[in-house]
């Protein structure tokens, strides 16, 4: 789907990888409803671009209310396009995450899409062509010992896109699956820095990987997995994945040592932020 002229909604676009993609939409010709809670970054990325082709939507998509706000919002305009880029991160280990974190966080990324993808298809589908795109993870393919409720949410979408992409086959309406690997942005806390450090896991620039996601989105892949060692993983853990359990068991002394303890933040709306352990 060429992006020259169209109306895309992207939420997320607040955040590392939504900002450099909304100015990759931008460059591409499209306007944006550029959809995240900081309203201050949104109006950032509004001024970026030449007027009128950013439009903030302030919105918390945890909550019925931000979700309504942003349906009346795309209703007011002619929308062909969702990307789904919001998330929320949890590096921990299992026991250590509380009923609240758990709701909160298969909200945010999993039960907060699925409502969006049904208020808004009807919207999106009074355009001749329509597009719908999750922002995904290499653990929406390979559940990561520390990762498993974010694991479980990104598997639940992986799921629900492929399902959807089958039942509008018929449709002009495309579903995208597309997967970063690790990316430097702030999704990432110190702890899952340290960690990918020790792990040696390749990380990339969010510019790069927005680039990677507007040249698919145009071309619309239905499936992307960005980094070569992540794509040969996620693929051998489909076929066989006790080869991967075997890997990763070798990995887990470290997994716990950075996933260390969750700690309240008071800066990041009541959500949990993990800190480093320190060094048995
Ligand atoms: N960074 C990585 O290593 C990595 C790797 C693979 C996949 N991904 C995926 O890539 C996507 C973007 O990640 P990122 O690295 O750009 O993360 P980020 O920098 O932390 O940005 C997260 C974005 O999600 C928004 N968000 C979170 N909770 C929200 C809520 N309840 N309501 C509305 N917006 C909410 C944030 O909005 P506010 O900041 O305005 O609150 C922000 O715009 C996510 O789907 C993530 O799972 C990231």
């Amino acid at each position: 789907m060429r992006l020259h002229g169209k109306q895309v909604v992207l939420t997320g676009a607040s955040g590392g990888i939504g900002s450099a993609l909304c100015a990759q939409l931008v460059k591409r010709g499209a306007t944006v409803l550029a959809v995240g809670r900081s309203r201050e970054r949104l109006q950032r990325l509004a001024m970026q671009a030449p007027s009128g082709q950013v439009v903030p939507v302030v919105a918390d998509l945890a909550s019925a209310e931000g979700r309504q706000h942003l349906r009346e919002q795309a209703q007011a305009h002619t929308p062909s396009s969702l990307i789904l880029a919001h998330a929320q991160s949890a590096f921990g280990m299992f026991e250590g995450q509380s009923e609240a974190d758990l709701q909160r966080l298969l909200e945010t990324n999993l039960t907060a899409p699925m409502l969006l993808l049904n208020a808004l298809l009807p919207i999106l589908q009074r355009q001749p062509q329509a597009s719908v795109v999750a922002i995904g993870s290499t653990f929406g393919s390979l559940g990561f010992p520390g990762f498993s409720a974010y694991s479980a949410s990104k598997f639940g979408l992986r799921g629900l896109f492929e399902a959807l992409a089958r039942e509008y086959a018929d449709r002009p309406v495309e579903f995208l699956y597309l997967s970063p690997r690790a990316t430097r942005t702030p999704f990432n806390n110190a702890a899952v820095e340290a960690l990918n450090h020790e792990l040696k896991v390749a990380q990339d620039d969010p510019e790069v990987v927005a680039a990677s996601l507007a040249d698919a989105i145009e071309r619309g892949d239905r499936r992307l997995q960005i980094g070569w060692p992540e794509k040969l993983f996620a693929r051998i853990n489909g076929v066989l994945p006790s080869l991967v359990d075997g890997s990763l068991r070798k990995q887990l002394a470290v997994v716990r040592r950075h996933a260390g303890t969750t700690v309240a933040d008071p800066l990041s709306h009541g959500e949990p932020h993990h800190e480093t352990s320190p060094s048995p």
